[in-house]
Parts: structure tokens; C-alpha cells; sequence
């Protein structure tokens, strides 16, 4: 089963490699800090930091380097 949906890094296409990404990059803040409330509370901080933004973009950016490798680059 795909529990947590980081079973493969190959996907159909750049747009679900990109999600999958995303998923990658989250999963990694959950596993540093377990505590869900915790997470709740500093939501709102990095939500309204434009650095904090640009610091997820490129943690997704290098995790998507990695999946897009993983998929040849979705060349045929
Ligand atoms: C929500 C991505 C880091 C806590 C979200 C959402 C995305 C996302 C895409 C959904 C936004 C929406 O649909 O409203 C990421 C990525 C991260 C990151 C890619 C790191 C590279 C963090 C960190 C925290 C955090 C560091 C807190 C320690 C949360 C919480 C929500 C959320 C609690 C739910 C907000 C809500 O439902 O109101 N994040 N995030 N995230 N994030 Fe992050």
C-alpha cells in the first residue's frame, strides 16, 4: 500500500512530481517536530514571512531536482 504516498519517487508527470515534492518536504517538518499543535502555532509565522517562503520554494525546488532525476526528466 502507499501509506504515506513516498512509496516511488517515479511519476507520471512534472505536475505530480512537483506535489510529491511538496509531500517530501512537509514530511521531513513532521518528522522534526511530531507535535501537530506545535506545527499549528508556526503556521502563521513562516505563512506571513516572504523569507520563510522563498526558503520552502527552494527546499521544494531541491526535492524536485531529486524526483525529476529519479524520472529521467519525463523524456520518453
Ligand atoms: C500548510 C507546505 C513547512 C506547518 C501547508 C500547505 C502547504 C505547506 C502546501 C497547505 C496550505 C493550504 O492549502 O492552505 C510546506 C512546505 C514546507 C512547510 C513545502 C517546508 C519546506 C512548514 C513548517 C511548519 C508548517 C516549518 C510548522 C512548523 C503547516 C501547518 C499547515 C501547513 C500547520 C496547515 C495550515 C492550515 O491548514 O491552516 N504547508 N510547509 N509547514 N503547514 Fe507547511
Amino acid at each position: 500500500a502507499d501509506e504515506g504516498g513516498l512509496m516511488t519517487l517515479v511519476t507520471a508527470t512534472p505536475e505530480e512530481g512537483f506535489a510529491l515534492a511538496v509531500k517530501l518536504s512537509q514530511k521531513a517538518v513532521g518528522t522534526t517536530q511530531t507535535d501537530a499543535n506545535v506545527r499549528q502555532v508556526l503556521r502563521g509565522a513562516y505563512a506571513h514571512d516572504p523569507d520563510s517562503l522563498i526558503a520552502v520554494s527552494q527546499v521544494v525546488a531541491i526535492n524536485f531536482q531529486t524526483i525529476s532525476a529519479a524520472n529521467n526528466y519525463w523524456r520518453e
